[in-house]
């Protein structure tokens, strides 16, 4: 392998850096209509009455779509809901009917000439409401919160062995909602084709979702609606379901028969996706040696009226630790606000906090060092199925994250360590996610100048898919690479799912890898048919690409070139296109892990809180590119810090209505908060997961970050803060 496994950087870069790189809302289209939304400001009730008149008088604007003049479209169950919608529930249609759900829903579109003119004409626009009740606080509602079917499964009787283990730690962690702010606003430019077929660029992480989601709505042929998302300023899981936007460009456009762009601000965007908030309640017993007997873990977390979104934060915690004892518990409000969304690590990052902050309190309960407690508490096998992992080197995460962070020399007392005027804190804690795979195509092109073209509907949501795609393709097909060309992010290209939950690099590896074995053996059936071939008797998995050449893999002098053997069969091209299998075995656990080092120092005075350092060792498989990999380490350490520090949406209950909906109001670390990050990758070769060994490293970033920062916070101050974010008022 000549480019798997090396720092290597992003194919796309330039493409990106130069504007060469065209994102959703800068695709232009003649007679281009720009699109602006009305967004309802009452949290829940009816639009009563909507007076368009005067806006509609705006020299320029083209038209106003409402509940009550907008085209046809499906209602919501009676339409495809989307390959990652919540089962239970109906997804938002917006300008369907009078109805108003939450605070911030789109009501009306405003279609005009300019960008400018549209927004300035929605602000013209006039609505009554009949506003209803709601209710938008988690803590007020928590009483009423519904059960969902059960995470995992319990095991033993876990509340009776808490009761009698002699050191029990129980205490309830808070995540505020925190709302997706990529950098990329989300936007779609519905470009209106003169047969009435529709090319649509959206702003999302699956094209193929968008595209059946779009025809399904709207009663359109798969033939006549193409979604692109070649590239993405920012997903983490803000674009896994088709957004609203997507659907009202298409609405614009179909209500004049024009090419329709539509882009939110950055307001609106609170309208949107976010990770809901959650109490994380954990209780541990244990004994007094550090070995635990019984976890039980509770969340509460939020999602709307109109649909049942949830996501596995509960089940971790009897994964991660040895544990006879288990039992887990997750419960919805269901309150007058949107649907939430996944947000990097959904359920892990806000699941595994809860756990990491307890087992630290644990730790302190027990006079014991916080990481001999997990290391007492290892469990080699997944405890839910009682069954070993294809490969689970955490243990060695432990060993040289701790190594590299010096945490030997800690000293365990809090606020034991200063420097000048700051208390300095260390603390650390474990991540765990999971490593899925998933079905996907993906299409070769290899011609006789030796260039290869890969494609594949997948998104490249910033994460590095094109580089690694390439880098596999060029291993696969042993060219170099410079001379593969990668496509993605096109409903009309081979299918694949979502880009999410960390399965990309394994699902498009794999895809790639299985269809360059089909091109391999088309070459070998050309090269027999060569007079005097040197490969006369190979058989297909014994050779390999390499260099240009069809070569026996055991004797690489024997062997003919590409370019001859295409000459030779008269291929001006190979074309091949395949999907990816799997052996997804129920004999192994398949999961990526971490431990997380954080030293922060805190203003004794003041309270002011900096991350000095932080060391996240990872363990996940092969990692394919440890540049673009490296960077996504980085990313959600950086998100951590967010979590820990900084990131709250913060709703008034009075009106239902989100009080910090910008980048002015709504924190997020900025470079200033960014010291010195230390990413490890430590080696884990695993065989069985797949082929390649790989797992994916997109969420295990960020998972457990914000639990060290919390534990290094505690060893500082001495201050234990339960609810996110740790602001300087609750230290001091
Ligand atoms: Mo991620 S939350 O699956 O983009």
């Amino acid at each position: 392998m000549t480019y798997i496994g090396t720092p290597t950087s992003r194919i796309d870069g330039h493409a990106k850096v130069t504007g060469a790189a065209k994102y959703a809302g800068e695709h232009n289209a003649d007679g281009l209509v720009y699109a602006a939304v009305v967004t309802s400001t009452i949290a829940k009730g009816r639009v009563a009455r909507i007076d368009v008149s005067e806006a509609l008088r705006v020299e320029g604007v083209l038209d106003i779509l409402t509940h009550e003049n907008r085209p046809p479209m499906a209602r919501s169950d009676k339409a495809y809901k989307d390959d990652v919608a919540p089962e239970q529930g109906e997804p938002l249609r917006p300008l369907y009917d009078d109805t108003i759900l939450f605070d911030r829903q789109p009501i009306a579109l405003v279609l005009a000439e300019d960008w400018e003119i549209a927004r300035f004409a929605a602000s013209l626009v006039r609505v009554e409401y009949k506003a209803e009740p709601f209710a938008t606080d988690l803590f007020a509602e928590r009483d009423n919160a519904v059960k969902i079917k059960k995470p995992e499964k319990p095991r033993g009787r876990a509340d009776k062995a808490i009761a009698a283990a002699p050191v029990r730690h129980q205490a309830e962690y808070f995540i505020p909602n925190e709302h997706h702010n990529p950098m990329e606003l989300y936007a779609s430019t519905a470009v209106w084709e003169s047969d009435g077929k529709l090319t649509v660029y959206d702003k999302t992480q699956g094209v193929q979702n968008v595209q059946k989601y779009l025809c399904s709505v709207f009663n359109m042929k798969s033939d006549d609606v193409r979604v692109l998302s070649p590239y993405m300023g920012g997903g983490f899981g803000s674009g896994l379901r088709p957004q609203y936007q997507a659907l009202l460009a298409v609405l614009g456009a179909k209500a004049l028969q024009r090419s329709v762009r539509l882009v939110l601000t950055r307001h609106q965007m609170y309208g949107l996706a976010y990770r809901p908030a959650s109490i994380e309640r954990l209780a541990l017993g244990a004994q007094p040696g550090g070995t635990l007997d019984a976890i039980t873990h509770e969340a509460i977390a939020v999602t709307s009226r109109y649909e049942d979104f949830s996501r596995n934060d509960a089940g971790w915690s009897g994964l991660l630790y040895k544990s006879e004892h288990a039992r887990y518990e997750h419960r919805l409000a269901r309150l007058d606000l949107p649907t939430p969304s996944d947000m990097r690590a959904p359920g892990a990052a806000t699941g595994v906090h809860g756990l990491e902050c307890a087992m630290d309190e644990l730790a302190v309960a027990l006079k014991m060092d916080p990481l001999e407690l997990r290391l007492r508490c290892y469990s080699d096998r997944d405890q839910h199925a009682d069954i070993p992992y294809t490969s689970k080197k955490l243990r060695e995460c432990y060993r040289q994250g701790a190594e590299a962070f010096g945490w030997d020399k800690r000293n365990p007392r809090p606020r034991s360590m200063r420097e000048g005027t700051e208390l300095v804190g260390w603390g650390m804690a474990s991540g765990v996610w999971e490593a899925l795979q998933m079905p996907t195509a993906a299409r070769i092109v290899l011609t006789a100048n030796g260039h290869a073209e890969v494609a594949c509907s997948f998104s490249d949501i910033g994460t590095g898919t094109y580089t690694i795609a390439a880098q596999v393709a060029a291993d696969a097909l042993g060219l170099p690479l410079d001379t593969i060309t990668v496509k993605l992010g096109d409903s009309t290209l081979p299918q694949a799912p979502v880009e999410g939950g960390s399965w990309g690099a394994a699902s498009v590896a794999h895809a790639i890898a299985k269809t360059a074995g089909e091109v391999r053996a088309e070459l070998l059936r050309a090269a027999k048919t060569m007079p005097n071939s040197p490969l006369a008797n190979a058989k297909p998995e014994g050779v390999a690409l390499i260099d240009g050449r069809l070569v026996d893999a055991k004797d690489r002098g024997r062997g003919v070139s590409i370019a001859d053997l295409m000459r030779h069969g008269r291929l001006d091209r190979i074309v091949r296109e395949s999907t990816n299998s799997f052996k997804n075995d129920n004999a192994h656990a398949r999961n990526t892990h971490s431990a997380v080092f954080a030293e922060v120092k805190v203003d004794e005075e003041l309270g002011v809180i900096r991350v000095t350092r932080v060391v996240s060792a990872i363990a996940a498989g092969r990692i394919l590119n440890t540049k673009t990999g490296r960077s996504q380490i980085l990313g959600g350490v950086v998100w951590g810090i967010g979590m820990a520090l900084h990131e709250e949406t913060l709703i008034d209950h009075a009106f239902g209505r989100i009080m910090n909906a910008d980048l002015a109001g709504y924190h997020v670390p900025v470079h200033a908060d960014v010291h010195d990050i230390d990413v490890i990758f430590v080696e884990e070769p695993d065989d069985l997961i797949n082929p390649m060994g790989i797992k994916g490293i997109g969420e295990i970033g960020i998972v457990g970050v914000a639990a060290a920062i919390a534990n290094a916070v505690y060893h500082a101050t001495g201050k234990r803060v339960r609810d996110l974010p740790i602001t300087l008022d609750k230290v001091t």
